[in-house]
C-alpha cells in the first residue's frame, strides 16, 4: 500500500509508454523491457495484486470495494468486475489461500491517513473454482485500522497472516473459525518514529516461504524475514536482508513478490521496481518514471513460461493538482509489466 505523502517526486509521464531500463546497479541486467498493461479510470488508487494459475490478474483498489480481474495475455486487456464487497469503500490485500481461492480484505478507508475506520475491516474468501465466484465473510476485525500485506501461513492451511502497518504486527486469522489475534509484533515491524500521517507505515508487504514471514517496512526502509511456528508466533531472530536507502536515497519499499531463496521484486516509490538477489541482498534497481507510478505491489505471472518471466507491478498512481473542489486527480493508476530475460 502506498502512503500518500510518498507520492512525492513525480515526473511527467506518457501513458502506455514502453521503456528500456535506465538504471543498473549490478553487472547483469535481468530486465528486457518495462511496459504499461492497463490504466484504470482516474482516482482509482490501485493497491494490491494476486495471480491465478490461469494467468489472470486479480487487482484491488482502495478507492472502490471491487475486485477486478484482467487477462494480461491479451494484446489490449481490459479490467472486469469479479465482485463488489458490501459496507466498504475499498479493498487492500489479496492472497491465494487454496488453489484458486483467494482471501481479500475490505474496509472503509481514509486514503489521506491510509487507515480504515475501526471495526470496518473485513476478511473474505472468494472461491473462483466455481462458475460463479462464491464469496464468504470470514471475520470482522474489531481493533485494527489496517490490514496491509496478506499471505496464507506457509504450512498451516487454516491461517491467514496480515500485516498491521500501524501496530507493527502480524495478525493471524483462522480461515475456518474466523478467530483472530496478533501472532507477532516486533520493533522491526513498527513505523519509523516521527513519520507524519500518510507515511507512518511500518510493515507493509508480507509474504511467506519455508518457515518464514518475509516483510517490507516502508518507514524503516527495510526488507527482512522472521522465522515463525505453526501458529505464526515468532520462532527466532529477525533478519534484515536489504535497505531501500541503498537502492536510492528517496526509494521507499512497498509490497513485493518472492522469487526463491531470500530474493524478491519489491514495488517501490516513487518509480522503482527493486530486485533483491536470492542471496546476499544485492539490489538491482529498475527506475522508470514514465511507466511506474508509485508502485504498490508486485506479483510474478503464472500459467506459461513467458508469464513466469513477467513481474506485474501495480501502479498506485500519481497526483495531478487541479482547480476543482477536490484539488487533485489521481492518474495513471494501473498495472505495468517488467519483462525479464
Ligand atoms: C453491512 O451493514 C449492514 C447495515 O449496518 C448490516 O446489516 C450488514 O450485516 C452488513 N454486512 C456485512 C457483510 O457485514
Ligand atoms: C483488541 O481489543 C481487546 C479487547 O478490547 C484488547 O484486549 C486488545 O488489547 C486489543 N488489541 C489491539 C491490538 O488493539
Ligand atoms: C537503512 O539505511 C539507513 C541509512 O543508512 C539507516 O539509517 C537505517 O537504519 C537502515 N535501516 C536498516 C533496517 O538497516
Ligand atoms: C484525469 O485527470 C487529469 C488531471 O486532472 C485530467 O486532465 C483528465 O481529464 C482526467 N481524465 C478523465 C477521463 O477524467
Amino acid at each position: 500500500m502506498k502512503p500518500s505523502l510518498w507520492i512525492g517526486t513525480l515526473a511527467a509521464a506518457a501513458l502506455g509508454a514502453q521503456a528500456t531500463p535506465t538504471a543498473s546497479s549490478t553487472p547483469s541486467n535481468p530486465v528486457r523491457s518495462v511496459r504499461n498493461v492497463f490504466t484504470f479510470p482516474n482516482n482509482t488508487f490501485i493497491e494490491n495484486i494476486a495471480v491465478r494459475s490461469n494467468s489472470r490478474l486479480l487487482i484491488t483498489s482502495m478507492s472502490v470495494p471491487t475486485l477486478f480481474t484482467l487477462n494480461p495475455t491479451l494484446a489490449n486487456p481490459t479490467a472486469s468486475i469479479l465482485h463488489t464487497f458490501p459496507n466498504a469503500s475499498g479493498l487492500a490485500g489479496v492472497a491465494e489461500v487454496r488453489p484458486d481461492v483467494f482471501a481479500v480484505v475490505s474496509g472503509i478507508w481514509d486514503l489521506y491517513t491510509t487507515r480504515a475506520q475501526l471495526g470496518s475491516l473485513q476478511v473474505w474468501t472468494i472461491d473462483l473454482t466455481k462458475p460463479t465466484p462464491a464469496v464468504k465473510l470470514i471475520a470482522t476485525i474489531a481493533n485494527s485500522t489496517i490490514f496491509n500485506g496478506l499471505a496464507r501461513h506457509p504450512f498451516n492451511p487454516d491461517l491467514l497472516l496480515a500485516a498491521d502497518s500501524e501496530l507493527g504486527a502480524v495478525w493471524r486469522v483462522n480461515l475456518k473459525t474466523g478467530a483472530y489475534g496478533i501472532a507477532l509484533s516486533s520493533p522491526f515491524l513498527a513505523p519509523a518514529p516521527g513519520n507524519p500521517l500518510g507515511t507512518n507505515m511500518g510493515i507493509n508487504g508480507l509474504k511467506v516461504a519455508g518457515a518464514h514471514v518475509f516483510f517490507t517496512n516502508s518507514g524503516q526502509r527495510s526488507f527482512g524475514k522472521i522465522p515463525i511456528d505453526a501458529q505464526g508466533n515468532q520462532a527466532g531472530a529477525v533478519v534484515v536482508l536489504a535497505n531501500s536507502t541503498v537502492a536510492g536515497a528517496s526509494v521507499v519499499y512497498d509490497d513485493f513478490a518472492l522469487t526463491g531463496g531470500d530474493g524478491a521484486w519489491i514495488a517501490s516509490h516513487p518509480s522503482q521496481a527493486v530486485r533483491v538477489a536470492p542471496s546476499g541482498g544485492a539490489q538491482f534497481v529498475v527506475d522508470e518514471p514514465s511507466v511506474l507510478f508509485n508502485p504498490t505491489a508486485a506479483a510474478l505471472g503464472r500459467g506459461s513460461p513467458a508469464q513466469e518471466k513477467t513481474v506485474y507491478v501495480t501502479n498506485g498512481g500519481r497526483f495531478v493538482f487541479t482547480d476543482t473542489e477536490v484539488g487533485f486527480d489521481l492518474v495513471d493508476n494501473g498495472v505495468a509489466a517488467v519483462l525479464l530475460w
